[in-house]
């Protein structure tokens, strides 16, 4: 039990999922993930910290039950709806018949919307910055809204400077027996931060600077999220990825991502990938759009400070997942690149550098130029390789 004592009186009770393939139907998930759920004991009640997926309630209750005896959890903090946390909301409520809501307004319609509990006496609603006794410790809510949906909001146990943040500062990955950051190797779960971040959160941005603004004089022992490892030693390293992910701050490197039907766009792509490298460029991440999971392309496309996109031209468009790429990017507002394009066509004009053009002013980023293939690459393309590479390696960090 002892492995999952994040500090007196707080327990996790969290499971772990590593059947499910694609988290949220979209993005692959071969580590698994975990869906962190907490138990805070207070010397006159029991707090529950969010619930799992529906699936894992049955786990939930037993590892609750391990902890607790038989223990009553009086209390249920809902910080955020999206169903891998409140699916299990209805096994809460019927094995602890007494059990109430702790939600801000909007959570309460959306909870009476997923699972039509509409009893507002089952609600204890709170708003930002309220507090709830529970004897001897104190929690404190917290409004941060779209990080990740408009009704989330963090909690704050305050005797023991506890945060329990919700999705963020949250990783893909299930947990290996460990729950603190402290018993396991981390590494893998920080790769997995940029995933989680960029795929699950990466539109808001703006939103999560504002949850950073207003958590900016908090004191913080551990940060408790709803995916991933308890963050303790590693709490500045969690929010440092985070803040600058919020910010699209990138690192040195280069992100390449290319459709290619028969060879000859992924052959410029692979020019520029080496006339990069030559150029000292160290981390060069390569994508094949026709097989690379978007979820990957997402993540090295947010992470690193470069951006190179290769299409041929297919019925006079983008080829397609290239343009779902490109929809992706939008969707999540990236910015600040330092961006290069490859376009191939084989007979008529292609539409491709105006569509290119039109897509990187509209997302703010100076096309640095644009390696035009016809058909297949030949001395021209050598030059406008070199251009391209130059141009990026002017602006790129090493
Ligand atoms: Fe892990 Fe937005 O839910």
């Amino acid at each position: 039990m002892k492995i999952k004592e994040i500090c007196p009186s707080v327990w996790y009770v969290g499971v772990n999922d590593r059947r499910t393939a694609l988290f949220e139907g979209l993005w692959p998930i071969p580590g698994g993930v975990s869906y962190n759920s907490y138990i805070v004991e207070g010397s006159e009640s029991i707090a529950l910290i969010d619930s799992v997926h529906v699936a894992e309630g049955p786990e939930l209750l037993d590892n609750i039950s391990e902890v607790l005896g038989k223990g009553k959890v009086a209390w249920l903090v809902v910080n955020h709806m999206e169903p891998d946390h409140s699916g299990s909301i209805s096994t809460m409520l019927s094995a602890f018949p007494d059990l109430k809501i702790v939600c801000n307004r909007q959570a309460a319609g959306m909870i009476g919307g997923f699972y039509k509990i509409t009893d507002q006496e089952r609600f204890h609603i709170v708003c930002d910055g309220d507090t709830l006794s529970l004897g001897d410790k104190t929690l404190k809510f917290t409004m941060t809204p779209m990080v990740h949906w408009p009704e989330t909001m963090m909690t704050y146990l305050v005797e023991d400077k506890v945060l329990f943040s919700g999705d963020a500062f949250g990783t893909f990955g299930a947990l290996n027996g460990a729950v603190i950051d402290e018993e396991m190797v981390v590494e893998p779960y920080f790769e997995e931060m940029y995933r989680y971040y960029s795929n699950i959160v990466g539109k808001y941005g703006t939103a999560v600077q504002k949850a950073f603004s207003k958590l900016q004089s908090v004191e913080i022992s551990a940060i408790c999220s709803t995916h991933g490892p308890v963050w303790k030693r590693d709490i500045k390293r969690a929010l440092d990825i985070t803040d600058r992910l919020s910010r699209y701050e990138s690192e040195p490197g280069v992100t390449i991502v290319y459709g290619s039907m028969y060879g000859n766009t992924a052959r410029a792509a692979e020019a520029v990938a080496e006339g990069l490298a030559e150029g000292g460029v160290k981390t060069i991440k390569i994508h094949d759009a026709s097989v690379s999971p978007m979820s990957y392309m997402i993540s090295d496309a947010f992470r690193y400070e470069g951006l190179v996109v290769g299409s041929p031209t297919y019925s006079m468009t983008l080829f397609p997942p290239i343009n779902q790429f490109l929809e992706a990017l939008k969707t999540r507002e990236v910015r600040c690149k330092v961006f290069g394009a490859i376009g191939n066509h084989t007979w008529a004009p292609s539409p491709l550098p105006t569509l290119i053009n039109a897509w990187a002013e509209e997302m703010k980023l100076p096309l640095l130029g644009m390696v035009k293939v016809r058909q297949a690459p030949d001395e021209s393309t050598k030059e406008q390789v070199k251009e391209l590479v130059d141009n990026m390696l002017g602006q790129l960090r090493r």
